[in-house]
């Protein structure tokens, strides 16, 4: 899989993209990530990527010429993405669909915004990390390239399962525990010693539900369809 990341700001990724599973997924081959600095097509000698916003107001713009200059320059775009804290909340499903994709392309936003004409002309979906504003678009960038790198097919080892994961089917994980069996007084649950696989199963799923009702009942929610209650107001 091909990652495009269209940004002002290339240095921002390097520390993140060479670190443990993203370096190792980048080393065999599972992805290639491919960083475009937006400033090497900005306008003029100055290479200018900004302006102000036509009908006044404070901030900056990104202009659309630069984006549209680093986009057509690409030899395949894919599915194209902005980031932006107006965008569709970017939740497992997404990852889990994004990491199906042959290349991504993704901008980072900056400054106030993005010239609207680009997201006309060029972009596929525009997603958002979560309801805050952040300085700009990279993190979430990498965020989304870190979620659905792992999810890509021999880029975890092979006895991490994305089905135990928190989120993978609605829900939470379960709680996990590794030696010592008693640790400051704190001894793992009997049943995880057992050996019945089956047990073990019946008990983490019971902990999961337990822990999801706990931290999010919006979650349990949504899983049921026709529920009214003010939880399952949000967008899926
Ligand atoms: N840019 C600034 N804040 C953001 C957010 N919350 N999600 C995505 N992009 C952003």
């Amino acid at each position: 899989m091909l990652i495009n990341i269209i940004t002002l700001f290339p240095e921002m990724f390097t520390g993140v993209f060479e670190q443990s599973i993203l370096h190792r997924a980048r080393e065999t081959n599972k992805i290639e990530i491919h960083l475009i600095n937006l400033r090497e097509y900005g306008l003029g000698a100055h290479r200018v990527v900004d302006d102000a916003p036509f009908g006044g107001g404070g901030g900056m713009i990104l202009k659309p010429e630069p984006i549209a200059a680093a986009l057509e320059d690409l030899a395949e775009t894919g599915h194209v993405i902005i980031t932006t804290p107006r965008g569709k909340h970017f939740q497992q499903a997404d990852a889990s669909r994004l990491s199906r994709m042959d290349v991504v392309t993704i901008i980072c936003g900056h400054y106030e915004g993005i010239d609207e004409r680009v997201t006309q002309l060029f972009v596929h979906e525009e997603l958002s990390i979560g309801d805050y504003v952040l300085t700009g678009g990279e993190i979430p960038a990498m965020v989304i390239t870190d979620a659905l790198t792992r999810l890509i097919p021999g880029v975890l080892g092979k006895d991490t399962m994305e089905t135990g994961d928190s989120h993978y089917n609605g829900m939470l994980e379960h709680p996990h525990y590794t030696r010592p069996r008693e640790f400051r007084g704190i001894v793992v649950p009997e049943v995880l010693l057992s050996g019945n696989h089956e047990e073990i199963r019946a008990w983490r799923e019971s902990k999961a539900l337990e822990k999801t009702k706990t931290m999010r009942p919006d979650m349990l929610c949504k899983k049921t369809s026709g529920c009214e209650c003010r939880n399952n107001k949000d967008e899926d």
